[in-house]
């Protein structure tokens, strides 16, 4: 599907709420299938790849239907041998996250994604997984994982990435083991599994960097899912560099291990406000206040990268609006995203009239320029890069045209609603 924006002069002007977040979705149908009884999510997302992992779950003998607004789980606990392969769709999350659920099954099942996933790599989880024993058949590590249940046992693993996904695989495998799992990294990724985990009673210790987990059932609980901060960043970018936009964003997650984008703003001098902080099924949430702003160049880099690896092609688009050089650095695993994501941004944003650069980890951003647009641009067959390219359109002198806007369902469909909620 195509898609032309036009820019925009009146401003983004109004209150929305941010729909539920992809991450928590996920954690929230598959540590309810992992739990004996009847769970409740509220909340849960529209987005294709949370939809893949609630589909994984119906295909392992889970029953789960939709109540209104609410996902009803009746679960034993236990898993069953599924009938066909499992189909992850686009969502990374989701084969990360079974890989490590199945691991330790006792029986064999096939994860398998579409063209992208299919190409990303997977050595990632299926080397820890082997250490503790897990037998996992992969061309090249990538999908197909044919994946042969074993009984699995505890490791102390030191983590050369700071991956949630790596993380969560390696403490559900742990659920079930007789000793304990450690996981350390080197900077702290995005701590949603922890939490949740932690909120259904299981035996599980957090020390900023380390986590150990031990044997646990879990219990089935009412999960309430907030606003996603990552569907909120392209509303946050949108209202900083549309001139006269002033715009409030309700139920947002501020988890502060996803906030890296709020630190980035307030850096770069935006006008930016939270409101009403509260916590809600052991994650913190609130409002945020945003208007149009002066922005100065800023260094991204270091340990903020895994608090906003997932806005990084956004942010690129905020740098080019920045008065200096934006340098984003320790970025090299955007390459392995649903595409390479530093190849792709540059690519496209340089069509619209940017000054960006890439580097082997990252990009250098001169701003502040102005977009010409006036062009077509890629999606990639990415949702992010897809909205961050429609953000950008927004301040183009000339309409753009966006190809594949459909992926922005992957994890937002209801991005462009929002949006004409608040053109003015
Ligand atoms: C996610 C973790 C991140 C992120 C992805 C979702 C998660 O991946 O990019 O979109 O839900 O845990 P990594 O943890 O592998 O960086």
């Amino acid at each position: 599907m195509e898609k032309l924006v036009k820019n925009i002069s009146k401003g983004l002007v109004g209150e929305i709420t941010i729909p539920s977040d992809k991450s928590i979705s996920h954690r929230a149908i598959m540590l309810s299938s992992l739990a004996n009884g009847k769970s409740i999510i509220k909340n849960f997302s529209k987005g294709q790849d949370p939809l893949s992992s609630l589909k994984v779950c119906r295909d392992l003998g889970i029953d789960a239907e939709f109540q209104n607004e609410d996902l009803i789980v009746h679960s034993t606990g236990k898993l069953k041998t599924p009938q066909t392969d499992l189909d992850c769709g686009n969502s990374g999350t989701t084969m990360r996250f079974m890989s490590g659920i199945l691991a330790g099954q006792n029986f064999n099942s096939t994860l398998i994604g579409d063209e992208s996933l299919s190409k990303r790599p997977m050595k990632r989880v299926i080397e820890p997984l082997s250490l503790m024993g897990a037998k996992i058949e992969a061309d090249n590590f990538k999908a197909p994982l044919n994946i042969y249940g074993q009984k699995l046992h505890g490791i102390e693993y030191n983590s050369p990435l700071a991956s949630a996904q790596v993380k969560s695989c390696i403490l559900l495998a742990g659920l079930n083991c007789d000793e304990p799992t450690t996981v350390i990294e080197p900077y702290i990724s995005r701590d949603h599994t922890e939490r949740m985990l932690k909120f259904m009673g299981a035996n599980i210790k957090t020390d900023n960097n380390k986590t150990i987990i031990s044997k646990s059932e879990l219990e089935p609980k009412t999960i309430e899912i907030c606003g996603d901060i990552s569907s909120a960043a392209f509303f946050i970018v949108a209202a900083l560099i549309v001139p006269n936009s002033k715009i409030i964003l309700k139920n947002v997650g501020l988890n502060p291990t996803r906030t890296g984008i709020l630190d980035v703003v307030e850096k770069m001098g935006g006008n930016i406000e939270i409101l009403d902080k509260k916590e809600i099924s052991g994650e913190e949430v609130g409002d945020i206040k945003i208007s149009y702003s002066n922005l100065k160049a800023c260094t991204i880099e270091g340990e903020i990268i895994p608090k906003l690896i997932d806005e990084l092609p956004v942010i690129a688009v905020l740098a080019s609006q920045a008065e200096g050089q934006t340098i984003i650095k320790d970025a090299q695993d955007l390459r392995n995203k649903e595409t390479d994501r530093i190849k792709a941004t540059v690519a496209e944003l340089k069509k619209l009239g940017a000054d960006i650069e890439e580097t082997p980890d990252g990009f250098i951003i001169n701003g502040k320029s102005e977009l010409n647009g006036d062009c077509t641009v890629e999606s990639y067959h990415d949702h992010r890069l897809a909205m961050s390219l429609y953000v950008a359109g927004l301040i183009c002198k000339k309409q753009i045209n966006i190809n594949g806007f459909e992926w922005v369902n992957i994890s937002f469909p209801e991005f462009e609603n929002l949006f004409e909620k608040i053109i003015m």
